[in-house]
């Protein structure tokens, strides 16, 4: 019979790489409460005519990654490409633009992209995403950054590159997009097949050609921050002042332009070293047309994602230290599977207790218990042995110092007892 695999470009996350998830999303949280970020969820399909507009018919994600079908109802949807697109909605439907600005709101979750697959490039993947909506001030754009500075600095990464880039408005853009595609143009023979036909559609994309035939002409094409209208240019110092003034490390990257069209102004990507071609572990930038181009007032908004495999195999690639999870406190175990009932009774006391505690099952012999116990990292063993047998007492051993203690099971869950989080 055919052996069933996980989809092409999906993962199972087993219980061994689970301590390193929890550790990110640890520190997700803590940096959503320190930034005063509330949560939002939101579906995880939605209509396909959302990302069409929100995120632009010409980027690769609307024209070719997106899970798309028809409901039952003959309505398309689209399992969520990313999220902003959806969080906008959610603010404009909900009438969130009552409240103080900029609304802070941040998601987690699975994400779809129909991509090739490789190392850190899934179909199913996971984002953290936070989003401050309604306010224009550079010190936004910078508040936004040092939300990720702190996010890899809370994980202890090591070097990361900052990047960013300023890609300018709709007063601007239009101005440097020509100079673009006359640049482009006049080496259209020179360029790969993608590029030649995104040229007149999204000349943008050709900055970030990974291709070598392209990547010289991109190197050499006019820079988006030398177009930039008065409002632009001064918008962009501001923040590079405020990134100097504090100290962050960024590199000025005039070819970093981002997949999704709504962005304007700032964008940025942090880069980490070492875990492959796809080491962009997050990106993001400023989307002020983005309300509008949903049907709502003008709205200015920025925000990023951060992709959490990507995160993941950057602190085990790093080899960073993360709290251990499931080890259990207490291991039980009997001496004479006669006093199983026993055992039964003091391990579901420790639960109550809160004190995870594990159950040696099948009457097997000590040894092979305390074998177990050794292999599930139990810090302590609780035995039942003949001489304990009926008297509410237990062999306490220590399993790392290999030492042992008589203590009654009132004094064993005292001592092991936990606070419930
Ligand atoms: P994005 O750059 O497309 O931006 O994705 C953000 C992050 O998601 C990437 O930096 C990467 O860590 C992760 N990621 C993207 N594609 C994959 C994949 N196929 N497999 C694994 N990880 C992946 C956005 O999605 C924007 N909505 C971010 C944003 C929020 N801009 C403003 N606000």
């Amino acid at each position: 019979m055919k052996k069933f695999q996980s989809p092409k470009g999906t993962r199972d996350v087993l219980p061994a790489e689970q301590k390193y998830w929890r550790q990110v999303e640890q520190v997700l949280d803590s940096l959503a409460r320190i930034f005063g970020y509330e949560r939002l969820d939101l579906p995880v399909f939605e209509s396909t005519a959302l990302f069409q507009r929100g995120v632009g018919t010409g980027t690769d994600i609307v024209e070719k990654e997106m899970y798309t079908f028809t409901d039952k109802g003959g309505d398309s949807m689209t399992l969520r490409p990313e999220f902003t697109a959806g969080v906008i909605r959610a603010y404009l439907e909900n009438g969130m633009a009552s409240r103080p600005k900029p609304v802070k709101l941040w998601s987690y979750g699975p994400i779809f992209r129909y991509e090739r697959p490789q190392a850190g490039r899934y179909r199913q993947f996971t984002q953290f995403n936070i989003e401050a909506i309604g306010e224009m001030d550079p010190a936004l754009d910078f508040e936004i950054m040092s939300a990720a500075w702190q996010l890899f600095s809370d994980l202890k990464f090591r070097n990361l590159c900052f990047q960013i880039n300023s890609i300018g408005c709709p007063a601007c853009r239009p101005g440097y997009m020509e100079q673009l595609k006359a640049h482009f143009r006049s080496h259209e023979k020179d360029l790969c097949g993608d590029c030649r036909n995104r040229l007149e559609k999204n000349p943008l994309r050709l900055l970030d050609c990974k291709k070598e035939t392209c990547k010289p002409l991109a190197d050499r094409a006019p820079r988006a921050a030398d177009f930039l209208c008065k409002e632009c240019a001064d918008h962009f110092e501001t923040l590079k002042r405020y990134l100097d003034s504090m100290a962050m490390p960024y590199t000025v990257n005039p070819r970093l332009v981002r997949g999704l069209d709504y962005y304007t102004k700032t964008v940025f990507e942090v880069w980490a070293e070492g875990i492959g071609a796809q080491n962009a572990v997050c990106g993001g930038g400023r989307y002020d047309g983005l309300a509008e181009i949903l049907g709502g007032p003008p709205t200015p908004g920025i925000g990023f994602a951060a992709g959490i495999e990507r995160l993941v195999m950057t602190l085990m690639h790093q080899q960073i230290p993360v709290p251990e999870t499931g080890r259990p406190d207490v291991y039980v175990a009997c001496q004479d599977p006669k006093a199983m009932p026993e055992a039964v009774r003091l391990a579901t006391l420790l639960r109550q207790a809160g004190t995870p505690a594990v159950l040696g099952f099948g009457g097997r012999s000590l040894k092979a218990q305390l074998r177990e116990a050794d292999n599930r990292g139990a810090r302590f063993t609780a035995i039942i042995g003949e001489e304990e047998l009926g008297k509410q007492a237990v062999q306490v051993r220590d399993m790392t110092k290999a030492v042992q203690e008589q203590l009654s099971w009132t004094d064993l869950i005292t001592r092991f007892r936990r606070p419930r989080d």
